[in-house]
């Protein structure tokens, strides 16, 4: 992929700011003209990725992210009864998790335990954003846990293993609570660590199943994760599988994407983004693993290899993938309200509460 190609983007991630609904129709079309003149200026930076409606990278180095940038604060959310705050757990690199616990937990209960890694294709959201504090909000309270929703450094400025390591530091953190004795008293209080689990969604999914992985090898002390839920979990690979995409076009736009996260990459069969050709996939530390897909995402028979190559690796957990059909990449996300959005909360939330 040469710096002067523009990539389409295939993965159909909805932009919310451009619904071909009246006024705000209306001004995205003179919003795209406006861009169009702007365009024209030669005195503009030279584009040297285009991945929107994600992010623009320019040659000078300079970052346009077009969306997920939004921040709302953390609430006593009225709807849902789910109360949430921010704590820093790395000082060193300024990041932050946001915490979550439904209003009502009586004094000293314990709640089954999630770790939340956000998507974005390792460049863009973050925990703070609507997308995601809503997502949280209605999860918990639908699920009665407690949630850990982690910031990591992105990419393009912060390439990989940035987003892995601050994961893992904000893991090892929140291990830290063990014994009762961390810094922070909803976790003290309220986390059960013989109920651990990780998810994410995308680039986020990714992430959690490396997690797992670490896990396995290294151990979190005194922590027992007992489960994993992927959420159109971003893996690739240089060959397409099964009924994937043979379309040139949209895997440039997938290889491009995860170059620019890691450019020291050796390429799409590189275990971080094809996880089933990693030695050590068996070694996942938990028992049990949820993949979502969606039958309309790109990415969608990577999930179902995935579960395939899992089950054959010799790994002694169960592994089970719900597809949705009709759906698009993060559709839960972007669309929570649609039934199909509700019966994936429902499954997840059965997944978190039954052992
Ligand atoms: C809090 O509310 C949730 C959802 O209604 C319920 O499942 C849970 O049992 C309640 N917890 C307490 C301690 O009352
Ligand atoms: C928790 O307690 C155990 C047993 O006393 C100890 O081995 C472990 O280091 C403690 N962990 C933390 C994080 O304090
Ligand atoms: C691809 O194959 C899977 C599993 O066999 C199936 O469920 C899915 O609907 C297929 N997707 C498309 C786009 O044909």
């Amino acid at each position: 992929m040469g710096p002067n190609e523009t990539l389409q983007y295939p993965l159909t991630y909805p932009n919310p700011l451009c619904r071909p609904n009246g006024a705000l129709y209306i001004s995205c079309t003179l919003l795209f003209f406006f861009f169009f003149f702007i365009a024209m200026d030669s005195t503009q930076p030279e584009v040297a990725y285009d991945f929107s409606p994600m992010l623009i990278v320019y040659k000078d180095g300079k970052v346009n992210r077009l969306t997920g940038n939004d921040v709302v604060p953390t609430s006593l959310d009225p709807k849902t009864n789910v109360e949430s705050k921010d704590v820093v757990y790395s000082s060193e690199n300024g990041l932050t998790v946001r915490l979550y616990i439904p209003k009502n937990v009586s004094q000293n209960q314990k709640l089954p335990l999630l770790v939340y890694i956000h998507g974005g294709g390792f460049c863009i959201e973050s925990p703070f954003s609507p997308l995601y504090h809503n997502y949280l909000n209605s999860l918990v309270a639908e699920a009665n846990i407690v949630v850990v929703s982690v910031q990591y450094r992105r990419a393009p400025e912060h390439h990989l293993p940035c987003a892995y390591d601050d994961s893992w530091t904000a893991l090892k953190w929140v291990a830290s609570h063990v014994n009762g004795s961390g810094p922070e008293d909803w976790l003290n209080s309220h986390a059960d660590f013989e109920k651990v689990f990780f998810s994410g969604d995308s680039a986020g999914a990714n992430i959690a199943h490396r997690m797992g992985i670490k896990h396995g090898l290294e151990t979190l002390e005194g922590v027992n994760v007992e489960g994993i839920v992927l959420c159109h979990p971003y893996f690739w690979g240089n060959e397409a599988v099964a009924n994937e995409s043979a379309d040139e076009n949209k895997r440039k736009f997938v290889g491009a994407l995860w170059r620019i996260a890691y450019p020291e990459t050796t390429g799409c069969d590189d275990p971080w983004i094809n996880p089933v050709v990693d030695p050590n996939l068996a070694k996942l530390g938990c028992r049990r693993v949820l993949v979502f897909v969606a039958e309309k995402d790109l990415l969608c028979a990577r999930g179902w290899y995935y579960h395939q190559k899992l089950k054959e690796s010799g790994w002694g957990g169960d592994v089970e993938v719900v597809q949705t059909n009709g759906e698009e990449h993060v559709f839960h996300l972007f669309n929570p309200g649609c039934e199909n959005a509700k019966a994936m909360m429902k499954k997840t939330a059965d997944f978190y509460n039954n052992n």
